[in-house]
């Protein structure tokens, strides 16, 4: 018999299903990788985004998100993902804002909420080349405005 052993198998499907945080934290890698975005590529996501970008995180990655003017000299150029160490899908994203990169990027955990960070999510990708951006999607009618 095995008892207390380290690792934990979840399903996938039962992640980020109905509750509102489902999110393990602190979210290791491997869980990141799981995650898909419950926050459709929209106009409007990506609008609410650009503003939390603008208050959060311009000192470090340049208003445009290239950090090449009076910018931290380590931070990563947001529009090209090609170049980027942590992984560009939905969760990984959102695990590098949620729990900090590197040495000199923050947590961002008590700062954003959930919905807050996969709308920098939305907005990052919207920087990106049109060839890797995703299909824009309609915004979800299910909620008020
Ligand atoms: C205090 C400076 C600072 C702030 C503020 C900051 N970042 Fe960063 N960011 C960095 C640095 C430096 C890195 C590179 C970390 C590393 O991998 O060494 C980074 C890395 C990243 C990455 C990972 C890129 C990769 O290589 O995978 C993403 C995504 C990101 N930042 C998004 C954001 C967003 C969105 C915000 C605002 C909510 C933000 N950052 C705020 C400094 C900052």
């Amino acid at each position: 018999m095995l008892l207390a052993s380290g690792v934990f198998v979840t399903s996938r499907n039962i992640a980020f299903a109905d509750e509102k945080s489902k999110i393990a934290d602190p979210l290791s890698v491997a869980d990141a990788k799981k995650l898909t975005s419950p926050v459709p590529y929209s106009k409007k996501s990506i609008s609410q985004g650009r503003s939390l970008f603008a208050r959060n995180c311009t000192g470090c990655h340049g208003a445009d998100g290239k950090a090449t003017v009076d910018v931290v000299a380590d931070a990563t150029d947001l529009t090209s993902p090609k170049f980027w160490k942590n992984g560009t899908t939905d969760g990984e994203i959102f695990r590098s804002i949620r729990e900090g990169q590197g040495a000199s990027m923050p947590t961002f955990k008590n700062q954003l909420k959930e919905e807050d960070i996969w709308h920098l999510v939305n907005y990052i990708r919207s920087l990106w080349p049109e060839s890797m951006r995703p299909p824009l999607q309609e915004d979800d009618k299910s909620k008020s405005n």
